[in-house]
């Protein structure tokens, strides 16, 4: 017994930046952000808060699952920054959508949705719960340097989350992490201490890109073959993928790699840019609401990210196709 996706319901910003705003604060230009990431657009936060995203998606998610609040077991928070250090964004998550199960954060950045989808599988081979909420949402806008050309072109806010139900549909799911603070990281910023001896660090994202994007091309490849061949699959067998958002480069050589048909992956990369933890279900739920992805379809997702951790998992979708638009 695993489980099986019930529902997704997802939140973005209301406010859409292009990468013509963006020319105008950092000397960069639309043609160079889309022939190298692929990105035309993203969602910033101007007036709502990750509270107000995160609770907004669940209670979508929970609506398209037919699962009430009150059915549920566990809320899982996957994100790198909620609206406090502690409580923990699940915490407020159950308070506002009137919930009384347990509630907890992970935190994978990218990878964090794949995380939490195996913590939760945890649950349900132990039959300790029937119905459980992932919330994966990112403000990256709150933490990326807007004088950096370099990375502030890359991210975006939002995300999404799914309703998890008892059944068969998880065939397989892996997860790594290499210790690594070198190429990605976005340090704490102040320390309130008097007494704390070291510089303070800027709480921004600090990236080598290229390193990065090695590394990513990798997993993406590696993580997906691995998943399909520990579902017992063939590549060929795969109707859809659904790849973290990171660049569109990323996602084409790594479709190349695997000799899967770069229409089988997914992509809402122009939109929404990296939105890390939030990209991977926010394109499950628009492929599902869409009418993407058909019953019975066999589904690879990867998702890379600081860590560095990579996840890449395999799943039988058991929704009728089209739910809504
Ligand atoms: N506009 C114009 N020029 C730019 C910009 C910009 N926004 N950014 C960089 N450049 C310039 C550079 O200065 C450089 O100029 P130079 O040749 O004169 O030195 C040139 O463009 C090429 O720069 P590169 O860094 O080599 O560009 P590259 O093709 O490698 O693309 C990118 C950079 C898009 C960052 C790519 O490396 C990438 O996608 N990396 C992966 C990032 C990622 O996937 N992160 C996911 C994890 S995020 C998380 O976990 C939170």
């Amino acid at each position: 017994m695993s489980f099986t996706i019930l529902g997704t319901g997802k939140a973005v910003p209301e406010y859409v930046m292009t990468n013509d705003e963006l020319s105008t604060l950092v000397e960069t230009n639309d043609e160079w952000i889309r022939t190298r990431t692929g990105i035309a657009e993203r969602r910033i936060c101007k007036n709502e808060t990750i509270t107000e995203l995160t609770v907004k998606a669940a209670n979508a998610a929970l609506e398209n699952a037919g699962i009430a609040a009150e059915q549920l077991d566990l809320i899982i928070c996957s994100t790198m920054r909620g609206e406090n250090i502690t409580p923990s964004q699940a915490c407020i998550i159950q308070k506002e959508i009137g919930a009384s199960c347990p509630a907890f954060d992970v935190n994978a950045a990218c990878s964090g949705f794949i995380y939490a989808l195996d913590v939760a599988d945890g649950y349900f081979v132990r039959k300790k719960v029937k119905h459980v909420l992932i919330v994966s949402m990112d403000n990256l806008s709150n933490i990326i340097d807007w004088k950096d050309r370099s990375t502030c072109v890359l991210f975006g806010d939002g995300g999404a989350a799914a309703v998890l139900g008892e059944g068969d549909d998880l065939l397989s799911i892996n997860l790594t992490a290499v210790g690594n603070d070198e190429v990605l990281r976005i340090p704490h910023g102040t320390n309130s201490s008097p007494f704390y001896e070291h510089e303070e660090q800027r709480a921004v994202l600090h990236m080598a890109g290229n390193e990065v994007y090695k590394f990513a091309v990798h997993a993406m490849s590696t993580g997906i073959k691995k998943a399909v061949a520990d579902a017992g699959l063939e590549l060929s067998d795969v109707d859809c993928v659904i790849p973290h958002q990171a660049n569109i480069r990323i996602i084409n050589t790594a479709a190349k790699n695997l000799d899967i048909d770069k229409e089988k992956f997914f992509c809402n990369v122009q939109h929404y840019g990296n939105t890390s933890s939030g990209s991977v279900p926010l394109a499950l739920d628009e492929a599902s609401r869409s009418g993407v992805l058909k019953k019975g379809d066999i589904i690879a997702m990867c998702a890379f990210g600081a860590g560095l951790t990579t996840g890449s998992c395999v799943i039988r979708w058991n929704k009728d196709g089209k739910t809504e638009s």
